[in-house]
């Protein structure tokens, strides 16, 4: 109680503490656990960057080979669970089908939804990290009407991912290590953000002391979202759009300023950043190597780059301190690795649970977690009379 101050977007009130990410919206800065994330990219993998946000510290080789091993063993998606993407339709979005598959684990697992219980916790954490990507290449698989592939524990998370999205089961899966480095890579960018939109929701539905799969289902929903995670799907289709109206990146830009029917420049702007994104820093840094290596759309990164450029370089964006954010670039590269645009947000999810599940459990065993519960300014009718059906 007290007084009651709104603040729309939360953009001056902090939820929690947290010693999981740190952000320096104007400096530009972001680090796990201290770790400067241009270090852990080029320097660390997904692996071990999934352990240090949820356990705190860098792993050391023994502790890293347990934890890849316990997640090799729990790849496998239950016959029953398998089932269930039958039940959608042909040309579902596989974010939906995702967070469905996800929810659905709670009544699969039904020995690992106690958060107060360390054995079930870890259990429920192992099982998500495992069972995300089989999720996810079914999804897709689902779409396109070919068969799935059961995961193959002789393979690292991201090769197994990939041969389970784009292998068949008739013939061999070769692995392109470029490619496996470059899905890591944006996987170690996308790991963890402090209290975003989705990290919120899964913190929020986690304070009812519901349990990692149900708040974490919650979070992918969020991620849905174009303003969110579905910002990268949102960038390509921009780019497309521009290409097939002629390439006129200034008329595009114009219009943005113009703010013609609410059109945005997509992958551009945040909450925090005021600067450029640390993580759209090093992609930029990457694109060019990696869309050479995997033949990307050149006219479309040219779009991307002019695009850019017009931007920072017009007093409407300078002025908002808009930058180019992390999606700006990674649906490029999404899409010359060969996956649809529909995936894109999907890559976006497996990347970012490992800071889900990070958070959930910091909040769950922080003493000062309570129920969360905004308060509301009150502005509809004062008091007033019931009137009958007949007389109104
Ligand atoms: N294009 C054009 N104008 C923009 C943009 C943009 N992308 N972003 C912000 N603005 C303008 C906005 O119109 C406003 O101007 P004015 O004061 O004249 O109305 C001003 O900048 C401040 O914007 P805001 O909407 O108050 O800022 P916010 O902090 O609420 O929104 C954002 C942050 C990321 C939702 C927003 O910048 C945006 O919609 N960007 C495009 C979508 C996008 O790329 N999202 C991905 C974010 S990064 C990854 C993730 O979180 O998933």
């Amino acid at each position: 109680t007290g007084m009651v101050t709104l603040d729309p977007g939360f953009v001056n009130t902090a939820s929690c503490s947290s010693s999981i990410t740190y952000i320096d919206g104007d400096a530009g800065i972001l680090r796990y656990r201290g770790y400067p994330i241009e270090q852990l990219a080029e320097r660390s993998n997904f692996i071990e960057v999934s352990y240090l946000l949820i356990y705190g510290e860098l792993p050391t080789q023994a502790q890293v080979e347990d934890f890849s091993q316990k997640i090799s063993r729990h790849t496998l998606l239950h016959e029953d669970l398998k089932r269930f993407f039958d039940g959608f339709p042909r040309d579902a979005h596989p974010m939906p089908v995702l967070s469905s598959a996800v929810s659905a684990l709670s009544t699969f697992y039904q020995d690992s939804l106690n958060p107060f219980d360390d054995h079930q916790v870890e259990m429920s954490t192992i099982r998500l990290l495992a069972k995300l990507p089989t999720i996810a290449a079914y999804a897709y698989k689902k779409s396109v009407g070919q068969p799935f592939l059961y995961p193959d524990n002789s393979l690292g998370l991201v090769e197994n991912f990939l041969r389970m999205t784009f292998g068949f089961p008739a013939e061999p899966y070769d692995l392109d290590p470029d490619l496996v480095r470059a899905l890591d890579l944006l996987f170690i960018l996308h790991a963890d953000h402090e209290q975003n939109c989705s990290t919120s929701t899964v913190r929020l539905v986690g304070s009812s002391e519901a349990n990692l799969f149900a708040s974490i289902s919650a979070g992918i929903n969020a991620l849905f979202g174009p303003l969110h995670g579905g910002a990268n799907s949102a960038v390509l289709e921009m780019l497309e759009k521009i290409r097939q109206e002629g390439g006129d990146v200034e008329a595009f830009v114009r219009k943005v300023k113009n703010k013609e029917d609410g059109v945005r420049l997509m992958g551009f702007g945040h909450r925090v950043y005021k600067n450029y994104d640390p993580r759209a820093a090093i992609i930029k840094k990457t694109a060019d190597e990696i869309l050479g290596k995997l033949g990307g759309d050149d006219q479309l990164l040219d779009i991307a780059k002019k695009l850019e450029e017009t931007a920072l370089a017009d007093d409407y964006f300078v002025e908002r301190k808009l930058y180019p954010n992390v999606d700006f670039y990674t649906g490029l590269i999404y899409r010359a690795m060969g996956f649809p645009t529909r995936m894109f947000t999907v890559l976006f999810a497996l990347g970012r649970l490992p800071g889900w599940i990070a958070h959930w459990r910091e909040m769950m065993k922080d003493p000062a977690t309570k129920i969360g519960r905004p308060r509301q300014l009150y502005v509809g009718p004062a008091s007033r009379d019931f009137v009958a059906i007949d007389e109104r």
